[in-house]
């Protein structure tokens, strides 16, 4: 028997469109892991400080919520801070905040590719899964 075009192609397609959404479906599920994850570790890590809503403290303690310096750093520099602090003085929506952010040392690679994942996906960057591997990468190159 002699195959036409679409008993070739569509197949074909068909395959490939379900590798693409398996992948996509793995992503997704991961993606909620991280969420819940990140949601634990946040409360337990940085609520004290930042809020459990994102909004910081008046002048002390910087928002998450729609922060202009969250939304433009790179979500590699965000691991290496969340793990290793920040003590520069740093410009907040147009506020100046200047107190220590203490590191996390013991901070695993997942636990920091978690955070980064709920940070970014809950005060406005939805900016998806960041991975571990990223994360990994990230920490060893912290500066
Ligand atoms: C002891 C209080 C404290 C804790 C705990 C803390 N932070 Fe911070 N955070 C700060 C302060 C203060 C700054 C401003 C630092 C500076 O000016 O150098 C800051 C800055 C930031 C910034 C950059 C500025 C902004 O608002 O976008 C991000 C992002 C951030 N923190 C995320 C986190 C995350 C995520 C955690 C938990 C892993 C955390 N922080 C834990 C106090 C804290």
């Amino acid at each position: 028997m002699k195959l036409n075009k679409v008993q070739i192609l569509f197949p074909l397609f068909a395959f490939i469109f379900s590798c693409v959404s398996n992948e996509k479906r793995m992503e997704m599920v991961k993606l909620s892991q991280y969420m819940v994850e990140g949601m634990t570790l946040y409360r337990n890590n940085c609520a004290n400080c930042h809020g459990i809503d994102g909004k910081g403290l008046a002048r002390v303690i910087p928002p998450l919520k729609n922060a202009d310096y969250l939304l433009t750093m790179t979500d590699d520099l965000l691991a290496c801070q969340i793990k290793n602090g920040l003590s520069d003085s740093i410009i907040v929506n147009g506020d100046l905040y200047f107190q220590p952010m203490p590191g996390i040392k013991k901070l695993t690679a997942l636990e920091a590719a978690e955070l980064v994942t709920y940070v970014n996906n809950t005060w406005g960057k939805e900016s998806g899964l960041y991975g571990v591997k990223k994360a990994e990468k990230a920490l060893l190159q912290c500066y």
